[in-house]
């Protein structure tokens, strides 16, 4: 594995280099293949290693994923809920990251603020991982590259729709299908569109890979000739009491069995989750057979502890 990543952050995908995430996703193949043929022999390239782990929102597969991945690979984690820290309400984000530091060899955050993220990697001196912000969710693309590359063989020139919220997992997708040359098209209704700056930042990083990065409001020119199809929640955590006017908006948006016809016959189906069935995704297109989102889920776990021996083993 290449070291280039010793000591750095991950706070957005735009950081790092296709070369990086590329060697990423092949480590993270490796110890996917390493634990399927249960070897025998002990391969602890995180042993005697601690990851902080900050949330302020609830979460399954962020932290039971990077939780069982510190303990598989010789290392702990540390669960810091939102009432153990109280992020910058009991002291300043700064005073955290530094103190963190000095126990942990990395700390993993999910905030609301983005910036909280960006105060953390910027004081600690350790690696910042960010496990979800309002604003990003690497760790998620990472899972999603990963399973794409493991279903289609490849990912410069394979097609990727996404139909729903700009969000948070748009946002990181635009980034990591500009480095590794994924055909984006997001589908999104008119207000909902993702965040200008990072269209712009994305397309620039789309540039060396040939990726086409779209944004939307006609959901079949989205799904025409796709190779995957990508959906999320319609209201993100922290957006509860918008949840009845974000649903009207995207009900034309929703993942069901005549939307995914419209994409190519073997086209996967992914969601991050939690998925909310009968809202961005029906029952009959999440529990189908083109859905691939417990292997997609399974792959954060990989994608993560490959990121985290890269970043501090
Ligand atoms: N996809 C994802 O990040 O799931 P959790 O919110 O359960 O961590
Ligand atoms: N967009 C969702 C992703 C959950 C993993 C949220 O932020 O709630």
């Amino acid at each position: 594995m290449r070291t280039s990543l010793k000591g750095r952050d991950l706070v957005s995908l735009h950081d790092l280099g296709s070369d990086e995430i590329a060697s990423i996703l092949d480590e993270a193949d490796a110890l996917k293949r390493r634990h399927r043929q249960r070897s025998e022999e002990p391969y602890l390239p995180l042993a005697g290693r601690n990851l902080a782990m900050i949330f302020q929102k609830p979460s399954l597969r962020t932290r039971v994923s990077f939780e069982a991945g510190m303990y598989r690979y010789g290392g702990h984690a540390v669960y810091l809920g939102p009432e153990d820290i109280q992020l910058g309400k009991r002291e300043t984000t700064a005073d955290i990251a530094r103190t963190l530091s000095r126990y942990c060899d990395a700390i993993m955050a999910r905030t609301f603020a983005h910036q909280h993220v960006v105060e953390l990697a910027q004081h600690a001196t350790v690696p910042v991982v960010n496990g979800l912000s309002d604003r990003l969710h690497p760790c998620q693309v990472l899972a999603d590259l990963m399973t794409l590359r493991e279903r289609k063989g490849r990912l410069a020139g394979i097609k990727l729709a996404f139909l729903g919220d700009g969000n948070n997992c748009a946002h990181s997708l635009l980034y990591g299908c500009a480095k590794t040359g994924v055909h984006l098209s997001l589908a999104v209704p008119e207000g909902y569109e993702p965040l200008a700056d990072i269209v712009t930042e994305a397309r620039e990083d789309a540039r060396e890979s040939g990726a086409e990065l779209q944004v939307t409001h006609d959901r079949d020119h989205a799904l025409d000739g796709a190779d995957a199809i990508y959906t999320d929640v319609w209201a993100s955590m922290g957006q509860e009491s918008e949840k009845q006017v974000r649903a009207a908006a995207m009900r034309p948006y929703q993942l069901d069995a005549e939307a995914l016809s419209k994409a190519k016959p073997d086209a996967i189906v992914l969601h991050c989750l939690p998925a909310h069935r009968g809202e961005e995704i029906s029952d009959e297109v999440i529990e189908g057979p083109r859905s691939v989102v417990f292997d997609e889920a399974e792959n954060r776990l990989h994608a993560q502890m490959a990121l985290l021996i890269s970043l501090i083993s």
